[in-house]
């Protein structure tokens, strides 16, 4: 493991899911991190400092401390109160960082956590069957708003904001476009995330038949794409980061044939008609991300992370009949 001082990078957003897993990797590999939350108070082994996406200038002190950004806070689905809360804190909080990223003369490059749904989400007619979308796909923001999928149409106008004021100021962005993030959670409270996917292992059908076909990636592959993405000097522009897209009926398919002692939906609802589309990886994977962790290893790790924390009783999977 390195331990060379790197310099030092801000985490926004630093107590969630994927914010901690990359704030430990950074630290692992030899940066001085600098995480901001909305309540330094309940953290204790990191050095964190307040900021707020709603309040103008929040991230001042935190981004003029650092050569880097790491912009992963934003909200997610379950958390957000309302479609103009999700869509005020993604648009305008992102801003608010990158203004305060031009305050820093010597800040060297910001890496923004955007999302697979700001490519995916378009309708039949743009999504001819078996299709690899890349990087310069964009999902159709009257689509996103006809299904109101408000935290789709947040990520598309936040990223594209942030593309934006980036090219006037001329700051060096790259994005990170994660698919569904699946793997151990460092914190026992449940995000939204990780709450998704304890629901399927309790039967629940309606969270997930609402991804339809949907990509899943490794968290550790979504920290290692980040820290990829801030040292390669040439990286530029979006980075899809996805290890394999399934329709969401394989997918309880491969689970409960994995984890038979857990309530495994047999089948969802197909709400979308049939899709086929995956995703070219080939620029993260030029990037350094040559292999992805597969599906198998990244829920065997949610599911350990889920028994770990207490949320999900630890059963012996081989072929143990159903217990509850
Ligand atoms: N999880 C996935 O599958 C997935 C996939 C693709 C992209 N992403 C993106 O990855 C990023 C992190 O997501 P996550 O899954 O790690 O979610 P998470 O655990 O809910 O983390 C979101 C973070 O954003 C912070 N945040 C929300 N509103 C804020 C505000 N007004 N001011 C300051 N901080 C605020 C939250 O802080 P509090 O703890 O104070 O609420 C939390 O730390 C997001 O940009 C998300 O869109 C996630």
């Amino acid at each position: 493991m390195a331990n060379t001082a790197k310099g030092k990078v801000c985490v926004t957003g630093a107590s969630g899911f994927i914010a901690s897993w990359l704030v430990k990797r950074l630290l692992e590999s030899g940066y001085h991190v600098l995480g901001t939350v909305r309540d330094p108070g309940a953290r204790e082994r990191l050095e964190l400092v307040r900021a707020d996406l709603l309040e103008e200038g929040s991230f001042d002190d935190a981004v003029m401390a650092c050569e880097g950004v790491f912009h992963t806070a934003s909200p997610i689905i379950a958390k957000s109160d309302s479609k103009e809360e999700m869509l005020n804190s993604a648009i305008n909080g992102t801003l608010n960082v990158l203004r305060s990223c031009q305050k820093n003369p010597s800040l060297k490059k910001v890496v923004l956590t955007s999302s697979s749904s700001t490519v995916r989400i378009k309708d039949e007619a743009d999504l001819p069957p078996n299709v690899l979308l890349d990087e310069t796909s964009w999902s159709s923001i009257e689509y996103c708003e006809s299904l109101q999928i408000w935290y789709a149409v947040a990520k598309i106008l936040a990223e594209k904001a942030a593309w934006e004021f980036a090219k006037e100021h001329k700051i060096d962005l790259v994005t990170v476009l994660p698919t569904f993030v699946i793997g151990p959670s460092l914190s026992p409270e449940l995000g939204p995330t990780a709450s998704d996917v304890l629901g399927l292992f309790q039967g629940e059908t309606g969270k997930f038949a609402v991804y339809g076909r949907m990509g899943y990636v490794h968290i550790d592959d979504v920290a290692r794409c980040h820290i990829l993405a801030y040292e390669a000097v040439g990286a530029q522009g979006r980075y899809i980061c996805s290890a394999a897209v399934l329709d969401c009926n394989d997918l309880v398919a491969l689970l409960a044939r994995r984890f038979p002692s857990y309530r495994v939906p047999k089948s969802l609802p197909n709400l979308y008609g049939e899709q086929s589309y995956g995703f070219d990886t080939s620029k993260a994977r030029a990037l350094g991300l040559a292999e992805f962790k597969g599906v198998e290893e990244m829920f065997d790790a949610a599911v350990d992370s889920l028994t770990g924390h207490g949320h999900l009783p630890a059963v012996k999977n081989a072929s143990t009949p159903c217990l509850f």
